[in-house]
């Protein structure tokens, strides 16, 4: 399974990203406007920090305007995958850039007939918003499984991007689940690597190696 990091702060991404861990990044308006700076030079750092595949989202609603917007976040970088909203206008615009070789993220997916129809449009990702759907008392995760199901059924080349997680929970359900990506806020992933047993073992091992040594740490030298 893929992790990709759902942030547009460049000191989290450049973290994360120094240790391995972010196979690509998901970003929308809310989580630029949590930044400070330009929008569009953020967007063009990240593209250059990270490989793999960098969401930037549409801000139009419109046919025309998405096509516009698409064409010129894909300039940003061969990595780029254009985040469209599910709407009919969406549905044609991810059908006309996938014609011109750019690929989609669809986003605000919260059910499966919406992933069906995004994919059939010819979309590279579909992104189910399951903590949103949570919120308003639904299952979010049976939906991510649903959409694995029919994916699989007729062989989509669409991969399911998980998103609006919220705990570590989630990203093991989804695992379960077989779902291609997860996109992690950068507290979710600060929560995964983390578990006290690991804090209290590492602690006992530096106490007890204080016991038999004067030296903080091991000795490099090779005894003769
Ligand atoms: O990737 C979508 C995500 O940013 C939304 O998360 O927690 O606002 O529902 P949330």
């Amino acid at each position: 399974m893929k992790i990709f990091l759902d942030s547009a702060n460049l000191e989290s991404i450049k973290k994360y990203n120094d240790m391995g861990l972010v196979d690509g990044i998901t970003t929308n308006p809310t989580l630029l406007s949590k930044e400070k700076g330009d929008p569009e030079e953020i967007m063009g750092e990240i593209v250059r920090i990270v490989k793999g595949p960098i969401s930037l989202e549409v801000i139009s609603t419109d046919f025309m305007g998405m096509m516009a917007e698409g064409r010129r976040l894909a300039k940003f970088g061969k990595n780029v995958v254009v985040k469209i909203p599910m709407t009919a206008d969406g549905l044609k615009a991810v059908r006309a850039l996938r014609d011109e070789q750019i690929r989609t993220n669809v986003t605000l997916i919260f059910s499966a007939n919406q992933a069906l129809l995004a994919a059939k449009a010819g979309a590279s990702y579909v992104s189910p918003f399951i903590g949103r759907l949570d919120d308003i008392g639904e299952i979010g995760m049976d939906v991510v499984g649903d959409i694995v199901k029919i994916f699989q059924n007729y062989k989509f080349d669409c991969q399911v991007l998980v998103a609006s997680i919220r705990h570590p929970l989630h990203v093991i359900d989804a695992a379960k689940l077989g779902a291609d990506v997860v996109t992690l806020p950068p507290d979710v992933l600060a929560k995964m690597i983390a578990h006290p047993l690991t804090d209290i073992g590492l602690a006992r091992f530096l106490d007890d190696w204080k016991k038999i040594s004067r030296s903080p740490s091991p000795k490099l030298t090779v005894p003769r």
